[in-house]
């Protein structure tokens, strides 16, 4: 189910210090178990929340570039850090510090994902709100089939501005 139908608001809900929020995933991102701390975030159910795409998690502000960044690097089989910002059910949001690694069976093969949330530094939510709001525009203002690259490109310009990699600034924030 994808969440297109809610109206997001400016009620913000703000991780506390210590707080995690976890959930697992099929290879394809299909969430097969999350912790309480995302049932109470996110306003949905365990149940609506079991078998679902982790898009249901996701708000309109994201732009796709980041979600294209973190598959690309989970599918090379490294671990994914990022800030990201979530849309609860009531159409509210939480900014959280994401972390998602692969999960390997005894052969080494992918059997899922995992991703461990946390609270972000303020600072971190308002450079990646930032950045963010540009990307989205860039992506916005091209074609559906050229919004990742226009999202990129400004995530590129970005990093190469400050001479940085990407996960030397996630680092950094
Ligand atoms: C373990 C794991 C956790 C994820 N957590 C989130 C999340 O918290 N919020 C989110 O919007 N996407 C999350 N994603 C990415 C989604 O699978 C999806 O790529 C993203 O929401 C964009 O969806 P869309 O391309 O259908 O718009 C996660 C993926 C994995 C594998």
């Amino acid at each position: 189910m994808k969440s297109h139908h809610i109206t997001p608001s400016a009620l913000e809900r703000e991780l506390a210090e210590g707080e995690y929020i976890v959930s697992t995933t099929t290879p394809s991102g299909r969430i097969t178990s999350v912790n309480d701390v995302l049932v109470a975030y996110s306003g949905y159910s365990r149940t609506e929340l079991l078998g679902s795409q982790h898009n249901i998690l996701r708000h309109p502000d994201m732009p796709r570039a980041v979600f294209w960044l973190a598959w690309d690097t989970l599918q090379a089989g490294e671990d994914f850090m990022g800030y990201i910002k979530n849309m609860s059910k009531d159409g509210g949001y939480y900014w959280v510090f994401s972390q998602i690694q692969p999960e390997y069976d005894k052969d080494g093969g992918v059997i899922g994902y995992r991703s461990v949330r946390r609270q972000p530094r303020r600072s971190a939510v308002a450079a990646a709100s930032a950045l963010y709001a540009e990307m989205l525009a860039a992506e916005q203002a091209v074609e559906t089939r050229d919004a990742i690259a226009a999202g990129l490109a400004v995530l590129r310009r970005h990093l190469g501005a400050q001479g940085q990699s990407y996960e030397q600034m996630v680092a950094a924030l």
